[in-house]
Formats: C-alpha cells, structure tokens, sequence
C-alpha cells in the first residue's frame, strides 16, 4: 500500500526520501515520487514504476545529493484511484505550483469536492482523489490570505471524508511542512536538529529510534528543530516519544535472499517470544486481559474478525476454542462483517487478529462491534497501532517486524496467542484441569523445536516444487483444523505464485469440485488429525481414481495415509489440536519454492500491499 516519508533539516533531503521510500518498498506500490523545496519554489519529480526510476531522474537533473535542498516530502503509490502513471503518481502539486501534497488513504467524497473546485476554475492534471487535497489547501490558503499554511491544512481535512495520512509542503515556508491523518497510519520521528514523518517506523529507523504516533484527526508542524502537535480542536498536544526497541536490521534480510525465506526460519522464535513471557509457574498470565470466569460465563457467543491470512489464523482460533471451551465462535472477514448487520451484543467478545494493526477493515469492523456494544479483544504484531489502540484489550503477537507481503511468522504466532487464549479460558470456566492444561503448556514449549524440525525439510519441498511449479491449478484439502490449515495453505500458494488455487474440506469436493479433478491435477493433503485419516484415505482415493496426484503432509500418527500418496513430507509428531502451527510451515515453503521456480517476486507480489490500509 501507499507509503509516505518526509523530512526537514539540514542534510540533503532527497537520499533521506529515497532510503525511506525504499525500506517501504515491501508494502506495495506502482509509482514513486518526491517534493521538496529549491530556491524558493516547490519542486517534484515522479516515476512509474520502481523507486530506481526515480532516483535516476533524479540523478540526470543533477538534484540527487543537492546539500541546500533539506526539506522535503516522498510517496509510494499504490493505484486506487487512476491507472498507475507519472501524472497520477504523488505528489500533487496545487493550482499554483507553490503547494504539494502526498496522501495516504482515500478521500470518499473527492468527487463533490471536485465539482466544487471545477466551479472555482481549478483544473485537474491526474484522475486521484489526492489532487482534490492539493487543490483545496491551496484554495484555503488564498481564501484568508494569512500566510498560515497550518491553518489552510486544518481547514481543508474539516472538508474532507474518508481516510488521510498527509504530508503537506508549501513554498511560502521553506523551513516547515505539515503532517495531518485519520485513519491511516502516520509517525513522526523525532532526530537531532531534523525531523521525520513516515507512514510505518521502518522508513526512519536507520534515523532515529523516538517515534511519536498521530493519532486520529491531529496536524502536526514539523522544523529542524521542533515538531508542534495539535489535537482536533487545535490545542498543542504533549506526547512522549516511544523508543523504538527493534532493530532496523531486523527488517533487513539477514542474508537470506527473500524476507519470506526470513521470516519463516524466524518462526521458532516468533512462537517462542509469544509463548514464553505469557507463562508463569504452570499458569497463563496476560498483562492486560482480565477474563475470569465470571467474565467467560456471561458470554453469549464470541466473533473473530480479520482478513486473508489472519482470517485464517481466526477459524482455527473456532475450532480449538469451540473444541475446548464449549462456546460458540464465528468467524467473518472483516469487510463482511461490517455491511451485514450481524449479531453483536454486550456479551459478545471480538476477537480482532491483525498482524499490522492498520488493515482498514479491521478496524472499521472492530469500530462496529465496538459500536454494538461488544468487548473487543486484539490480538495484534505492531504495538501502537490504531488496533492496538483502541480495542479493550491486546495480547501482542510477538513476531517481530514482518515485511514479506505474504504473511508466515505472524499466523504462527496468532495461532500462538489463540491457543494460549482457549488454554486459559477452558481452564478459568473448569472444561480442563490443572494437569490437562500443565500437559498442553507443556506442549507450547515444545512447538518451537517443531517447527526447526520442520523447516530442516525444506530440501525435500524444494526438490517436490521444482517438478510441479508448472501447475496450472492445485487444489488443498483437509478435514477439521487440517482444513483450516488448507485455507491458509492456499492463498499463500495463489498470492505468491499466481497457481490458482482452492481449498475444499475433504468431504466436500465430490460435491461439485471434482469435476475440475483430471489427469495430473495436484492436490495436496495435510494430515493432522489421525481420527479423520481414513476418511481422509476415501477422499484420496475419489481423486486419484480422477488422475490427481497427491503430496500427503503426514504426521507419523496419520502414516498409513501414504499409501494413497505420490509424495510425502513428513511432520514430528504433534498434538492434534496444536498441529496446524507446526503444519503450515511445509505450505509456506511449497508457496515459496512455486514461485522461486517461476521466478516471480517473492516478497512483492503483483496487485498486492502489505498493509491494506484502503476500504
Ligand atoms: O495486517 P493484517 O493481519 O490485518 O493483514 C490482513 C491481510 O491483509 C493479510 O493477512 C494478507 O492476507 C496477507 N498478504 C496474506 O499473506
């Protein structure tokens, strides 16, 4: 998704932009483009395509590493409004060149504001909603002719609905430039005689660790040396910077060659960080979670709320929950749950998992339920993130930063969460005992060495996706919680390699689905569960009577299974009820080698964005 970066001080602006931008990368974006101040006017250059297009205009006009120009604003755009082009690209220049804007978000009613500036003579150059922003501030600006650029900012987001994070630089005032957001995600780092805005901290951490976060609806001016925050009703806000622990190594590929590859060697740690702290003398503890008995008997259902892979994350989170507590769960997608009137109460508990904290759906569905009156939960990577923020109460995924579009250490460490979360209410309302929840933390601690002994595998998947990568269609099917497993199997395999792809649970296929079964179609089978294998083994057997050929993900208590397979990758032996944490990890790595093969851009997906801050 779009990305915003912003700087003011006294060093060459442009490198600083092109750095930020370039750490941004991994969200997703179609152009590139930057603003910035020289002699008195305001200046832009923007490039479709990658950010290396840009810095080569950058070099040809000979403005690269130009010492006197010290401010200025950059953006990655992710097309919603307008094809990707050089004109629709940010930033916007208003009417009169002398104001630019970079915006994150969509402007939901830009077209009245359109109308209403086409009637003042404004003429548009670009199809975005954001030219709408440039245009207006400008507009504000020369309406009270007071020379507050600040004021012009404050006025315009009054006019403006739908989502923004803004970066606003004006020629007038070649020392400051203003930050504005709702609903998007905006930080404002603070350095040593400069200062920074960025959309996501890994743009400005190899330049400062103290990161102040916008809230909702607050405006933010920016000089060398003073960063001044308002709130909505424009009173100076005072807000301790955090201090940013990670590393900006760890947002860097540690040399392994794709962030994917990273991120899924990091996964025994991930679980590790995200089980260990929670665990004290045989017992769960969550720092800010208070639900005690009282508080889980009076629940009348609780609602899971996510997208794609933490989705996927969530229907497990069903099947173990409903498995261990008796109560019923449901899980929507976020986008869905918002438009379709569902049933929420005060004594509903949402449980909202999102590994960046800012997918727009999200939150406007943890909103609504909110709204409705229900308890929210989050269960969420990025600490300060607005989801984070704002739900009642937060167990953190301890993931560390995930750059890869396609999700892997931040499902593990959601399920992680989710386990420890079902552990601790089947245990406060008396549905296990003491001992039956000693044996499952037991268990937890183990998981991590599960899965190293999982990605020790990774040469068999390799060698099995260099003779499939041609698939034109692979289908995963799984019973129970190894149909969940398929869910997310599968859109990690279509996001990536672009195979299209399905997952069916196993009883299911011969309802329709089977007709797409012919000779060499790969189905791939995880087998978890050994008191669905042989109903698995049927279902096997309906395919491979159609050609299928099948890669079987056994357990050595679902061994018997590989008879009806062609191939098979062999998992430890793990709980059922804790397997898909440890089973994911041969999908992930069957996506990855898929795609490697092809030879289509692991981390970067086409069409997609990291963090899906749009509607
Ligand atoms: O940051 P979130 O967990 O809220 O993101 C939700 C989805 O956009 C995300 O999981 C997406 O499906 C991934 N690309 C899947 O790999």
């Amino acid at each position: 998704m779009c990305g915003i970066v912003g700087y003011v001080g006294h060093d060459a602006v442009l490198p600083v932009l092109l750095d930020g931008l370039s750490r941004l990368e991994y969200r997703g974006y179609d152009s590139a483009g930057v603003a910035f101040i020289d002699q008195e006017q305001v200046k832009i250059r923007k490039k479709k395509g990658r950010i290396k297009n840009l810095e080569q205009a950058l070099i040809e006009d000979g403005l690269l590493n130009r010492l006197e120009i010290h401010i200025g604003i950059g953006h990655t755009r992710w097309a919603t409004h307008g094809a990707p082009s050089d004109e629709n690209s940010h930033p916007h220049l208003s009417a009169d060149g002398r104001i630019a804007v970079v915006h994150n978000g969509i402007i939901e009613n830009y077209l009245e504001l359109k109308r209403f500036l086409l009637d003042l003579g404004y003429e548009f150059q670009s199809e975005t909603d954001t030219e709408v922003v440039a245009h207006l501030v400008e507009h504000h600006y020369h309406e009270h002719n007071d020379g507050d650029i600040l004021a012009a900012v404050r006025r315009t987001i009054a006019d403006l609905e739908g989502s923004y994070a803004l970066g606003v630089l004006c020629a007038d005032h070649p020392n400051q430039f203003i930050a504005a957001r709702k609903d998007s995600p905006l930080v404002l780092g603070l350095g040593e005689s400069c200062n920074y805005i960025a959309s996501d901290i890994p743009a400005i951490l190899s330049h400062t660790r103290r990161i102040v976060i916008m809230e909702d609806r607050e405006i933010a001016q920016l000089t060398a040396d003073a960063i001044i925050l308002y709130d909505a009703l424009g009173q100076i806000v005072t807000r301790e910077p955090l201090l940013v622990t990670w590393d900006s190594e760890a947002a860097e590929k540690g040399g392994y060659e794709h962030f994917m590859m990273k991120e899924m060697h990091e996964e025994p740690k991930a679980v590790r960080d995200t089980v260990m702290p929670r665990l004290r003398e045989n017992r769960i503890r969550f720092d800010s979670l208070n639900l005690d008995r009282a508080a889980i008997n009076q629940l009348d259902r609780i609602r899971i709320v996510a997208c794609g892979t933490a989705a996927h994350a969530g229907i497990v989170g069903k099947y173990i929950i409903e498995e261990l507590c008796r109560i019923p769960v449901e899980v929507d997608v976020a986008s869905e749950f918002r438009y379709r009137n569902p049933i929420v109460t005060d004594k509903t508990l949402t449980i909202i998992i999102s590994q960046s904290g800012e997918t727009l759906d999200t939150l406007a569905a943890m909103r609504e339920a909110k709204r409705q009156g229900s308890q929210i939960l989050a269960i969420v990577n990025v600490v300060g993130s607005s989801i984070a923020r704002e739900a009642d109460h937060v167990i953190y995924t301890v993931a560390g930063p995930e750059i890869a579009v396609a999700s892997t250490k931040a499902y593990n460490t959601q399920l992680a969460a989710l386990y420890l979360l079902a552990f601790q209410m089947a245990f406060e309302i008396g549905k296990i005992d003491a001992k039956q929840l000693e044996a499952y933390l037991t268990k937890m601690v183990d998981l991590p060495n599960l899965i190293e002994e999982t990605l020790s595998h990774q040469d068999i998947i390799q060698r099995f996706a260099a003779e499939h990568f041609n698939a034109h269609s692979i289908f995963f099917i799984g019973r129970g919680l190894d149909f969940a497993l398929s869910m997310e199997a599968s859109l990690k395999l279509k996001e990536i390699s672009y195979i299209h792809s399905e997952a069916y649970a196993g009883g299911e296929l011969k309802h329709g689905t089977i007709a797409l079964i012919e000779e060499g179609t790969l189905v791939v089978c995880p087998m978890t569960q050994p008191q669905l294998v042989d109903k698995m083994i049927s279902n096997i057997r309906e395919v491979k009577a159609r050609g299928a050929v099948i890669l079987g993900i056994l357990t050595p208590e679902c061994a018997k299974a590989a008879e009806v397979c062609d191939q098979v990758i062999e998992l430890p032996s793990v709980d059922p009820l804790l397997a898909p944490i440890v089973a994911v990890t041969p999908t992930q790595l069957f996506a990855y080698y898929m795609t490697v093969n092809k030879g289509f851009d692991v981390d970067k997906p086409r069409n997609l964005a990291k963090s899906v801050t749009v509607e």
